[in-house]
């Protein structure tokens, strides 16, 4: 594979990311998890933003056309609400739903495409493009806090137990720091300028 091959697969994955982030962000908003649905748009955003910068970041290096190469659609919003309707969804299939999201779906996705940027970004130093390969270490970094941050939530989550009520009232916080975040993307000068 050379350079552009391998950011080719790199565009690939984040364009399967921020889908699955646009699906986890669909499911808590189904269950009314506002909070934890507005993480996900913020990630959903932010990748989205990387995925950009991808695409720039081949045109203006290697001059050549990449067209995007989707590998699947995510399905997970579809696969845990499979035609039930909300207000009829039991409480602990409620629990388990939230659960195995955070502990499991969420932190397998990071952990893959973690070790799939590493790969990337070690084949381009093979290859001696010191650029792409500084290019993608940026991003590896930005992956490795996003899932430091998903396991230090796990951790607190299973630290309560995962305890209904202070999932609830921890929405509204999760709300306004998200949106927060989502103002400070500030697409145009990130993209634009
Ligand atoms: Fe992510």
């Amino acid at each position: 594979m050379n350079a552009i091959d391998l950011l080719n697969t790199l565009n690939s994955k984040y364009l399967s990311a921020v889908d699955f982030h646009r699906n986890l962000s669909d499911l808590y908003t189904w269950l009314s998890l506002e909070g934890y649905a507005a993480w996900h748009s913020y990630q959903m955003a932010d990748e989205l933003l990387m995925q950009r910068k991808i695409k720039k970041f081949i045109a203006e290096n290697y001059n050549m056309p990449v067209p995007d190469v989707y590998n699947g659609s995510v399905d997970i919003f579809e696969n845990y609400t499979s035609n039930l309707s909300r207000d009829k969804i039991p409480a602990d299939r409620r629990l388990d739903i939230i659960k195995q999201t955070w502990e499991k779906d969420y932190i397998d996705w990071e952990n893959a495409a973690l070790s799939a940027y590493e790969d990337i970004a070690k084949r381009l130093l093979e290859l001696g493009d010191i650029v792409a390969f500084n290019f993608v270490g940026r991003i590896i970094s930005e992956v490795a806090g996003e899932l430091a941050r998903v396991k230090n939530k796990v951790i607190e989550l299973q630290g309560h137990e995962w305890d209904m009520p202070q999932i609830t009232a921890e929405q509204l916080e999760l709300t306004d720091i998200y949106s927060k975040r989502l103002n400070e993307l500030r697409f145009g000068d990130e993209l634009l300028r």
